[in-house]
């Protein structure tokens, strides 16, 4: 919106969390609390504000293309908006102030919010909410014909004002002179000795100036988090909104409530999705794949038609079309699986490249490798690609057959269409279309224990 600049507070630490780290950078959704609220103001104003203190770097870190403003000390919220002054003199316009720990409301709500501010002709307006408990929240004080009067804080109400339900989101829209001429006479004689923003709404409609008050429509989208179990309750909050977005695209979840799937994983339609999946990072799952229980997908790719079974763990992987994994697979660091190829049960993949129509079903360590197209990885097959100090690489050629319980001491390399005998230790390349043999061969005694016996 034109004429709008957006003024996000995130420099308080986190006491009531309990946490050593800034409050707004703990997740809910897939992302910090600042990420969620910055990109929601990003829908209305590009010229966004935000006020750094604890964990600056950090938060400066979470937060792209913003100014940062520093506030040494913490002593408030209407000492945070003080500490923008100077980035704010000779502007104008008007200016959103947000708290950095409300990651719920909508860029449809502060449209419409600020729309009410304009139409108007508000100088100060706030946003608020009715709700069920509004304990810790500051108190809308409505005077004669419901004119916003003031803002009181839950630890500076009276009895009287502790049961109003309707409360401040912490969401203010000010013509900025106005704002910062009034910052000037906040005083702290209030229960946390400190200046208090919500202040500037009294002195305001004091000095006659026209203040309003807008309710939201949703009272979900204003809950701002103090408390481990609030932000545990938004992170369910959000995951929802995140499985009703997919299944309105085609995505079948078998149980919504036991799903999490973060902000940005994509999913195709007819995909199906059983209880207790956890997907997340920036993952692209394809059309028509299923992904069981218990399966943990990060920061992955997965193609079309492939299926996950019960209890695998893929990290950091990239699997075509038509790929079947688990039960029970390991996948990580790069692994690059091509059509058709399947990962069967207790098989670990790491940092390797399967070929088309490979084959590794039980209990296998592919570790460095680069195996080819149709080649068969029998049970219980390790690359031994660690000698204590480096990591070596293993390469298997198409179509070859790697025989059960064999292990391939890399570096090493079999050829095109060899085959590596069951219980092997291959220490040596083995030349195409092949057959490699190395174990100790079987020695049988007839006889031994009915001899031994007579002794
Ligand atoms: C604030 C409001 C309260 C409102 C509630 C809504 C005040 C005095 N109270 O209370 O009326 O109902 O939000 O969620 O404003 N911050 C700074 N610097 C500071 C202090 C805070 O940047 O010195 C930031 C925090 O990082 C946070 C935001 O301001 O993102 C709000 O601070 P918080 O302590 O959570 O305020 P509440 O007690 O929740
Ligand atoms: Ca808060």
């Amino acid at each position: 919106m034109d004429n709008l600049r957006v003024l996000i507070l995130a420099a308080g630490k986190s006491t009531r969390m309990k946490s050593k780290y800034a409050k707004v950078l703990h997740r809910a959704g897939g992302c910090t609390l600042i990420e969620h609220v910055v990109s929601t103001a990003r829908g209305v104003s590009p010229d966004i504000f935000v006020v750094v203190g604890h964990s600056a770097d950090q938060v400066k870190t979470a937060v792209s293309a913003a100014t940062f403003v520093d506030q040494k000390e913490q002593l408030g919220t209407g000492h945070a908006v003080i500490a923008a002054r100077d980035s704010f003199s000779g502007y104008s316009g008007d200016v959103l102030v947000m708290p950095g720990d409300v990651p719920l409301v909508t860029t449809g709500t502060l449209e419409r919010f600020i729309r009410f501010h304009r139409e108007g002709g508000y100088q100060a307006s706030v946003l608020t909410a009715e709700i069920d408990n509004p304990a810790g929240y500051g108190r809308i004080v409505r005077g004669n014909n419901q004119a916003l009067d003031s803002i009181v804080e839950h630890r500076d109400a009276s009895p009287d004002i502790l049961k109003i339900h309707e409360i401040n989101s912490g969401i203010y829209v000010f013509n900025a002179p106005v704002l910062f001429e009034s910052l000037s006479r906040l005083r702290t004689d209030n229960a946390q000795k400190e200046f208090y923003l919500t202040d500037a709404i009294a002195i305001l409609a004091g000095q006659k100036h026209k203040v309003g008050a807008f309710k939201a429509e949703s009272a979900e989208e204003i809950l701002g988090i103090n408390t481990r179990q609030e932000l545990a309750a938004v992170d369910q909050i959000l995951r929802r909104r995140k499985c009703a977005s997919l299944m309105a695209e085609g995505v079948t979840i078998v149980d919504p409530a036991s799903t999490y799937i973060d902000a940005d994983v994509r999913i195709g339609p007819d995909t199906i999705i059983y209880p207790s999946v956890q997907i997340y990072g920036p993952s692209v799952i394809g059309e028509d794949v299923t992904i069981h229980s218990f399966s943990r997908i990060s920061n992955s790719r997965i193609g079309d038609r492939c299926t996950v079974l019960e209890g695998c763990v893929i990290v950091d992987t990239v699997a075509a079309e038509d790929v079947s994994l688990g039960p029970y697979a390991h996948v990580r660091m790069g692994a690059t699986l091509a059509a058709k190829v399947k990962v069967g049960n207790f098989v670990e993949i790491k940092k390797s490249t399967l070929g088309s129509g490979t084959k590794s079903m039980h209990l296998a360590y592919l570790g460095d490798a680069t195996i080819g197209k149709d080649v068969n990885i029998g049970a219980g097959v390790i690359t031994c690609n660690y000698d204590g100090v480096n990591k070596h690489p293993t390469v298997v050629e198409d179509g070859a057959f790697v025989g059960t319980d064999s292990q391939l001491i890399a570096p090493v390399r079999i050829g095109k269409n060899s085959y590596v005998a069951a219980g092997s230790s291959v220490t040596d390349d083995v030349p195409p279309d092949s057959l490699a043999i190395a174990r100790g061969r079987q020695v049988v005694k007839e006889n031994w224990v009915k001899d031994r016996k007579k002794k």
